[in-house]
């Protein structure tokens, strides 16, 4: 058992739907575990300004359900110095804060890395639409921004199929393609364009097309990763070597906002609670995650450290429904 007496919770780096159900779920533990609970409000670069405050039961109450997060978000380029770790350190130590929790995504976590290295007790929640972390196989908000993606997708698809148009639909996830090939299987895609795969041979998409329309296919939707980006540029060359009208849809900042689903909130209170278990117990530099269908920890630099990939059955079924 630890000696942890105050922890400090933050969110940082992109919001993502399911970080107030993390919030309240750290808030709520830590009340319970006999903690006092500290909110800093816009990561890094609210700590850096003393931007803190004490959280109650009640300051997290009818917040399970809202898109965003109270805390507020933010990059903070800065806590890269050594110089400003130590400041962060020192007002962690002011405000007797003598536990962290990062809720965010990986750079978020070297942040914490750094200043647990300099004596703060800290864990990591993984917090982003992306799914990008690789030490664990869910992040919260992601089911929502999948959901997000497949519902604007289905509307796009009413549209393409009215005008008989080609759509290529650009949506988020930074370098990794996860929200692409989910979204992609659960729209029905023709082609999903995912960095961790695309050839970069437009003109077997082109050749596909052709072909596709000949069969009397009406509409033909492309969901492309931000990762491989050039949706616009990409519409206009389509267009032009098809014949058929391109329009390119690039969804954006969408998936980020919303309600959380289910499974957003319910994975956001479980890794929410573990992240104050494990500073209840004794734990420092660790990132809560999910694997292979239990909670599960890990050391922050070995976590990063961790390879993860698409699932290749996943890819190579999108190929063959797409058929
Ligand atoms: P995410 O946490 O979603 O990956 P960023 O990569 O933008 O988002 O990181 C969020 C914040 O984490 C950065 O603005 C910075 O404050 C901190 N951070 C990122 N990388 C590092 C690093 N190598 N060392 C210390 N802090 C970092
Ligand atoms: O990490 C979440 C994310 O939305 C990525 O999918 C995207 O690349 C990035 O953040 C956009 O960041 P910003 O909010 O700085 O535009």
């Amino acid at each position: 058992m630890s000696n942890v007496k105050t922890i400090g919770v933050l969110t940082s780096g992109g919001d993502a739907p399911g970080m107030n159900a993390a919030i309240r779920a750290v808030v709520r533990t830590g009340l319970a575990a006999g903690l006092k609970v500290k909110g800093i409000r816009r990561g890094y670069s609210g700590l850096l300004e003393e931007d803190i405050v004490d959280m109650d039961s009640r300051s997290v109450s009818d917040i399970i359900q809202r898109g965003g997060t109270i805390l507020y978000t933010a990059r903070c380029p800065e806590l890269l110095k050594p110089e400003v770790q130590d400041k962060a350190v020192e007002i962690c130590r002011k405000y007797e804060i003598d536990g962290l929790v990062v809720i965010g995504g990986d750079g978020s976590f070297r942040g914490a890395q750094d200043l647990a290295r300099k004596g703060i007790n800290a864990v990591g929640v993984p917090g982003t639409i992306d799914l990008d972390i690789t030490c664990t196989d869910y992040t919260i908000g992601f089911d929502t921004a999948v959901n997000t993606a497949m519902e604007t997708i289905d509307k796009v698809r009413d549209t393409s199929t009215s005008h008989e148009r080609c759509s290529i639909i650009e949506v988020m996830g930074r370098h990794a393609g996860y929200i692409a090939l989910w979204s992609g299987i659960a729209n029905g895609a023709e082609e999903i364009l995912i960095s961790e795969r695309y050839d970069y041979d437009e003109q077997r998409i082109i050749n596909n097309i052709i072909e596709k329309r000949k069969t009397g296919k009406k509409h033909y939707i492309i969901v492309n990763a931000e990762g491989v980006g050039d949706s616009n540029g990409m519409a206009k060359r389509i267009e032009a070597a098809t014949g058929m009208e391109t329009r390119a849809t690039i969804i954006g900042y969408a998936q980020r906002g919303g309600s959380p689903t289910a499974i957003d909130r319910v994975f956001a209170s479980m890794m929410g609670a573990r992240a104050v278990d494990l500073l209840v117990e004794g734990k420092t530099k660790r990132i809560v995650g999910y694997r292979e269908g239990h909670l599960v920890d890990y050391d922050i630099i070995e976590g990063l450290a961790m390879k993860k990939d698409v699932d290749q059955y996943m890819y190579d079924l999108s190929i063959r429904l797409s058929r």
